[in-house]
């Protein structure tokens, strides 16, 4: 078998790189190693900047996203009893749309059904092999072994998947930074506690108030790394989270059995470089963001921008230019969004043993922010997205 573009994993970034190449008129072949139901269990953060938006236009997979999504003009942060709203629109003159990545998968799913393409699910032991000269993927399915072929391979299957490996060790450079704590997240069906986001500063810990719907609905608690979630009763966290909430707001707070409970750590990780001989990167493979700030699917969506672009000038005009610059060009975005989702994570947790200092340090910064308009604009202008 052969096939131009071997795409692994259906992730996100898979997904929307398999549409925008398909509508190229480039074919894809996608492996993905778990079910799709299994990928679309996988619950995670939902605030699309408009780039994204757009891309998702482009792979003919926005039209719901129009519909449901909420578009958001600001956002607020609570610290020392009084909340600040950021304005977007009038910072920057953009905003943001709250539309969950669930359900930004699922319409990428039927895009690609609808497109005809073809997914391989539960394909395992996948494995890269001669990426530098001519490049095929192994992987079995039902016991079977099989061989494809292909002009370039997408690593697009997350941290833990196989195509970072297959760049030898003296050739890929990994930066890294764990946080010491970490974020219990609980879903429920209950509308939201308030129109915008609500990031909280709080001597107990970090809380988000996001939401997924008008009905639904995402709260997070920061925890410790040593918490299990099943000590935390969904009575445990809503009383956890009215001790984070302000007075004037908690009121507001409508609490109910949770859909969803989870623990997730806070790590921050950059490969580098994003491509080896015909091997490129994409997404989480790539690169890991603290959730503050929203960044992870936003920086795979550019990650996808930069790479559909460049494979689509290859396959127009048979020149390596435009591969030769991905890897340059989306690391540059990519530290950008990682500086800020670096920074939100530190203006906003309680860190473990940190000095009177650090802790003043953080308040005069929280106050600056307060203050002053062109701290505010810096904030909204890596919140709403660094343009491609
Ligand atoms: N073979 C095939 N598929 C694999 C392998 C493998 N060896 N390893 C992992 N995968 C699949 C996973 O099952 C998953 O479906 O690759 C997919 C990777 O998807 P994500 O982890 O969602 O990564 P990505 O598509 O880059 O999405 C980036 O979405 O997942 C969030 O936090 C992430 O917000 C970020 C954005
Ligand atoms: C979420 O809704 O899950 C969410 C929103 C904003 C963040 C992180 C997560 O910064």
């Amino acid at each position: 078998m052969r096939t131009q573009v071997v795409i692994i994993g259906s992730g996100p970034s898979g997904l929307l790189l398999g549409q925008l190449l398909h509508r190229a008129g480039i074919d894809t072949l996608i492996l993905e190693q778990r079910t799709r139901e299994y990928v679309l269990g996988r619950n995670r953060a939902g605030v699309l900047e408009q780039g994204s938006v757009a891309l998702l236009h482009e792979a003919g997979a926005g039209a719901r996203m129009a519909r449901e999504g909420m578009i958001h003009y600001g956002t607020e942060i609570a610290f020392n009893g009084r909340r600040h709203r950021i304005d977007f629109k009038e910072l920057t003159g953009k905003n943001v749309t709250v539309y969950g990545q669930t359900e930004v998968t699922r319409d990428l799913m039927d895009a690609r059904a609808i497109s005809g393409a073809p997914v391989i699910y539960e394909a395992e032991n996948v494995s890269l092999h001669d990426v530098s000269g001519k490049p095929f993927v192994r992987y079995t399915k039902d016991g079977n072994t099989h061989e494809i072929s292909c002009d370039f391979i997408a690593g697009c299957d997350g941290f833990h998947g196989a195509s970072r490996q297959a760049i030898p060790k003296d050739i890929i450079k990994t930066y890294e930074r764990v946080y010491p704590f970490g974020w219990l997240g609980v879903l429920v069906d209950k509308p939201p506690i308030a129109d915008e986001l609500i990031y909280v500063n709080h001597p107990r810990g970090f809380a988000l108030c996001s939401m997924r719907s008008a009905t639904r609905s995402r709260y997070y608690l920061q925890c410790r790394l040593s918490e299990k979630v099943e000590d935390w009763s969904d009575d445990d966290f809503w009383a956890e989270l009215k001790l984070r909430l302000d007075a004037d707001i908690v009121g507001n707070l409508q609490t109910g059995a949770s859909i969803e409970k989870s623990i997730a750590p806070l790590r921050s990780f950059v490969a580098e470089p994003l491509r080896y001989g015909k091997l490129f990167l994409a997404g989480d493979a790539a690169h890991i963001v603290p959730p503050t700030g929203a960044k992870g699917l936003n920086l795979a969506a550019g990650d996808v921008f930069y790479l559909s672009r460049a494979l689509i000038d290859y396959f127009k005009t048979s020149q390596d230019k435009a591969l030769d610059h991905y890897s340059q060009r989306a690391l540059a975005r990519i530290w950008k969004a990682e500086r800020f989702s670096w920074w939100m994570t530190s203006l906003l947790h309680q860190f473990p043993n940190s000095e009177g200092f650090d802790q003043k340090l953080q308040a005069a910064e929280l106050d600056y922010l307060f203050s002053s308009a062109a701290a505010q604009t810096a904030l909204a202008e890596n919140y709403v997205g660094m343009p491609y």
